[in-house]
């Protein structure tokens, strides 16, 4: 059972690809984004899996791999920084699969994306982190049944994680922080206007103007990692 403190406002961060750009990971939908590279539809979905394991593997083996290279940023600090603060008043929701808030010091993490650090087999669902696999098969297998694993990743057409506890946080919000995203997945996309249905203050951080626009209150465009940490100074001054 979470703790939340009465008098503090209850805040919602949403994050996504452009929280990390500045930390060198590739977003998705931007010049030189992942699907400028790979389609969609040919790694990120359970019929591609079926169909083509090893190229679908390729993709993740390849984002898997990137990670040994790559730190959190300024803007991942301004976020563990919030919820050292904040604690059971904030939510983190992030689309994002790199681990990169925990590492930066965020305790509670909804990653409703998954995670390329964690794994599971199609066939008999043993959880194994992806760090303990052979990944010099080009599909890696279980090591109890020898069935094909697959990344703990939320594929088109895959119900997200954690939807339960997102809903429950989204009908309390009074802030809704929106990071770093396009808005154009959904149902993350559609936090926004939901937050904003229940009268939740919006502000957004995007390098450009992203779909849902419309839903935020306040806009600063711009890097995460710029604007971000003064964006949390100004948020624990006023309510702290
Ligand atoms: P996108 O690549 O669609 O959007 C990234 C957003 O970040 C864009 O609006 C950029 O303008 C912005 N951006 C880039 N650099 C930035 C920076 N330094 N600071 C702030 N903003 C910056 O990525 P997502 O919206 O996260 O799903 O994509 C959502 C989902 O689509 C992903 O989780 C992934 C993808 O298909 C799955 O793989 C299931
Ligand atoms: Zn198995």
């Amino acid at each position: 059972m979470r703790k939340r403190h009465r008098e503090l406002p209850q805040i919602v961060v949403l994050s996504g690809a452009g929280l990390s750009a500045e930390s060198g990971i590739s977003t998705f939908r931007d010049v030189n984004g992942l699907w400028n590279n790979y389609r969609i539809e040919e790694v990120a979905s359970y019929e591609a899996f079926c169909h083509k394991p090893e190229l679908v593997w390729e993709f993740y083996k390849m984002r898997f791999l990137q990670l040994k290279d790559v730190i959190p940023n300024p803007a991942h600090y301004a976020i563990a920084r919030l919820e050292k603060s904040f604690s059971d008043n904030l939510t983190i929701i992030t689309q994002n699969v790199d681990g990169l808030l925990s590492i930066a010091g965020c305790q509670r993490v909804l990653e409703m994306h998954g995670s390329l650090l964690r794994s599971y087999c199609n066939k008999c669902h043993t959880r194994i982190p992806t760090s303990e696999l052979d990944l010099s098969l080009p599909v890696p297998r279980c090591t109890k049944c020898g069935g094909h694993m697959r990344p703990d990743i939320v594929w088109f057409g895959e119900v997200p994680h954690y939807m339960e506890e997102i809903q429950q946080a989204l009908h309390n919000v009074d802030i809704f922080m929106v990071i770093g995203t396009s808005g154009v997945v959904y149902p993350a996309a559609a936090f926004l206007s939901l937050a904003k249905n229940r009268n939740a203050k919006t502000l957004g951080v995007n390098l450009r103007k992203p779909q849902n626009l419309v839903y935020i209150d306040e806009f600063h465009q711009g890097k995460a990692g710029e604007i971000l940490p003064s964006l949390v100074e100004k948020l624990l001054k006023e309510y702290l």
